[in-house]
């Protein structure tokens, strides 16, 4: 089997998907459901109509394109990833493993190949929180992580139910429809950029993914009470930013001194309220995510997020009310499909790491429901979540190549 990736074709998708972004480039802002993720998910259809592959979505706009197997009743090997962006982000994340999963499954079509159980790529709905506030939307869906009438009571920003949503980008039925059935997979592999600087560093091509960290994330409100910025004295005040402040630094402490440097939290989300340079800020809202590959520690943090909020809410006088977003346990990787991964990349005399995933992906939860395995490129100064994010072609390449490797050795 001589299995040829085009890499021309390739990172001319790739420039091309970029372009379908509402930020300036070379940021790229793809929200889902947008009229630009709509156009974006159109283009991306006529590549898989293209290529021969067979387009079916579901009731949340996870999108299937099947190369049938010559076993059709055989369980499907899956590859894919998302082609979400959040504000502000790169071209990369996401849309290698897509973009790179359709030309693997291209160059296997091209070398004669012809695999036994069917080769699927799947593009996941929302992986990114920005939308919804939960991270995986269409993963959690599809394994029954999150039920359906969970998923009804998300609404976006505006307020719009996830129900009305999908209607207006005509996606229809009923969300209980979208749980895959027992035994769908073989296996699902996931190609992406490391997100990290860790292959870089080490200066190895790829990595092969053992476990993905635990992700959680919460909404805090905190209210306090506004007026003048000149009338109202500093005894007097209730000033929820100066609040949120305090919080904000409790928490970046609380992951600083766990005791390992696999803790991280983060506030990205800051939100004031009436947002005007001469009024004290009322009314906050934070978003907070905080993650570990360990539960033991990440909970702690979670706890002592908790702890803080009653003592700065005692000390000023604030309301602070946090709401759970999602405290996911961590994932690992099926022994069978890094095994494959690892012989591919042997096959072609690359050298690669068995490593962790700290960002989450959709795999953490395709892994709840199949074998699953992730395979990392690296990407400069592991930069990613920026518009400098940046994967090498030749990186790209090999990733793909191994990862249709992967693909031809599990559906045979
Ligand atoms: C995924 O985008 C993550 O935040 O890990
Ligand atoms: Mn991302
Ligand atoms: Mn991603």
């Amino acid at each position: 089997m001589n299995v040829q990736i085009d890499q021309d074709r390739l990172l001319s998708e790739i420039e091309a998907l970029a372009s379908y972004s509402d930020a300036d480039p070379p940021a790229v802002t793809r929200i889902v459901f947008t009229p630009t993720d709509l156009k974006a998910r159109a283009w991306l259809k006529a590549r898989c109509d293209e290529a021969g592959l067979t387009v079916r979505y579901d009731a949340i706009g996870n999108t299937f394109a099947r190369w049938s197997g010559s076993d059709p009743a055989a369980p499907v090997v899956g590859t894919g990833s998302h082609i979400d962006a959040i504000p502000n982000a790169g071209k990369y994340d996401g849309t290698v493993g897509v973009l790179g999963g359709l030309e693997a499954i291209r160059a296997l079509k091209h070398s004669g190949f012809r695999p036994k159980h069917s080769i699927e790529l799947l593009v996941f709905t929302a992986e990114e929180p920005t939308r919804f506030g939960i991270g995986c939307l269409g993963s959690r869906l599809l394994s029954g992580t999150l039920s359906p009438d969970a998923a009804r009571k998300l609404t976006d920003k505006d307020g719009a139910t996830i129900d009305e949503i999908r209607a207006r980008a005509d996606f229809s039925g009923k969300l209980e429809e979208a749980k895959l059935p027992g035994g769908y997979y073989k296996a699902f592999v996931e190609l992406h950029i490391e997100q990290g600087p860790v292959l870089e560093r080490e200066r190895i091509p790829l990595g092969v993914v053992t476990k993905i960290a635990a992700p959680a994330s919460l909404r805090v409100l905190i209210e306090g009470s506004g007026g003048h910025a000149g009338g109202v004295l500093m005894p007097d005040r209730h000033d929820a930013l100066c609040a949120a402040a305090e919080l904000i630094l409790a928490l970046e402490n609380a992951a600083r001194s766990s005791g390992a440097i696999d803790t991280v939290a983060t506030v990205g989300i800051c939100d004031v309220f009436p947002g005007a340079v001469n009024s004290i800020p009322s009314r906050v809202r934070l978003g907070v995510d905080i993650r570990d590959t360990n539960l033991s520690r990440r909970d702690p943090v979670m706890q002592a997020l908790e702890a803080a909020s009653r003592a700065v809410s005692a000390k000023r006088q604030v309301s602070i009310g946090t709401e759970l977003l999602n405290a996911d346990a961590p994932g690992d990787c099926s022994p069978i499909v890094i095994d494959a991964l690892s012989q591919s990349c042997e096959r072609h005399g690359l050298n690669f790491l068995p490593m962790v995933s700290r960002a989450y992906h959709d795999s953490l939860f395709i892994g709840r429901v199949a074998r699953t395995g992730m395979l990392f490129i690296p990407c400069r100064n592991g930069y990613s979540h920026r518009p400098d994010e940046y994967a090498s072609p030749a990186d790209i390449v090999q990733g793909t190549l191994v990862l249709a490797e992967t693909l031809a050795m599990l559906a045979s």
